[in-house]
């Protein structure tokens, strides 16, 4: 994706991460665009965590990775490839959501003070793959953008079409098992293959936007192209797990360091309560907004 300076040429620097390449793909595609034009420079920077995250998750560590997450307690990276100081005309940052917050990688970047001098004064459009819940990690992701000192100019969301509950059964199996295609009549894990195959539209947009000028403005830079339609329905359940898992991710650090032993009975405990949620208050929840919706 790298290729030489030369006059008029814009520079974007494209920041990612992905366990099972589905978050690559989708940014690829994306700028995909970008990186055939003759009159931008490319630069790809991948997150490299220095103790690699596992995948498929065993069951554990996958819970021990909530308090870290939502505590934004950020893993070390590998330095990065690009220097800090180097110039860019536009950051474009995908990440994914684990536990309702950003994921660690993009999390260990927005705190570094080298992803802060990349984001300082700097345009950003954020990408997000994820399963469906992604509100509050972007209005973390935002603050830290500001708190950088860069500039947040637009989103591009895609989630799992497969359905709020289908969904509880299908990402976990794919994360926990690897095993990413439809069983009992529900549908594959993940992004669809159609939503990737269109993502090349909001990289032509902000083609656009850059040969005319328009990342140097304060508008939105993908406006009009419903980059990230908002399910008005999971707000509410969102912002209430948000809060529950920053308590249980307070509790759970007290017992000790990521990995540690003692932490065990207050994941297990934690995951109980997951499930309950899921299975007891997501459903009716749901339904009831439904109802009230119809009205
Ligand atoms: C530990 C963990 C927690 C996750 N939590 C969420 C979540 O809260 N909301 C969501 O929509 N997706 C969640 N996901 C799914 C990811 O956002 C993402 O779709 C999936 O991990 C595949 O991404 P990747 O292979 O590109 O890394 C979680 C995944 C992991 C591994």
């Amino acid at each position: 994706m790298r290729g030489c300076r030369s006059q008029g040429m814009k520079r974007v620097l494209v920041v990612h991460f992905s366990q099972t390449g589905q978050l690559a793909r989708v940014v690829r595609a994306l700028v995909a665009p970008l990186s055939e034009a003759g009159d931008v420079q490319l630069v790809e920077e991948i997150l490299r965590p220095r103790r690699p995250y596992p995948f498929p998750w065993p069951f554990w560590r996958f819970l021990d990775a909530m308090p870290e997450s939502v505590l934004l307690e950020a893993p070390e990276l590998e330095p990065l490839g690009v220097r800090p100081d180097e110039h860019f005309d536009l950051v474009v940052l995908a990440y994914q959501v684990w536990y309702l917050a950003p994921a660690g990688p993009a999390t260990a970047f927005l705190k570094s003070d080298a992803g802060r001098a990349l984001l300082r004064d700097r345009p950003v459009v954020t990408v997000i793959a994820c399963r469906n819940l992604w509100l509050t990690a972007q209005e973390t992701v935002q603050r830290l953008i500001r708190a950088a000192g860069g500039a947040l100019r637009d989103n591009v969301v895609f989630t799992d079409r497969a359905g709020v509950l289908a969904s509880f059964i299908t990402t976990p199996r794919w994360l926990l098992t690897g095993k990413r295609e439809g069983f009992f009549g529900l549908p594959p894990a993940g992004i669809a293959d159609s939503d990737i195959a269109t993502a090349g539209r909001f990289g032509r947009a902000l083609l656009g936007a850059l040969r005319a000028g328009r990342e140097r403005g304060g508008a939105p830079l993908l406006a009009g192209l419903g980059a990230a339609p908002v399910d008005p329905r999971l707000i509410f359940s969102e912002r209430a797990g948000r809060r529950a898992f920053a308590v249980w991710a307070r509790l759970i650090r007290l017992a000790g360091p990521a990995g540690a032993w003692t932490r065990l009975p207050l994941l297990a405990l934690f995951c109980a309560y997951l499930v309950t949620m899921i299975l007891v208050v997501v459903p009716p929840s749901l339904l009831a907004q439904r109802l009230l919706a119809g009205r």
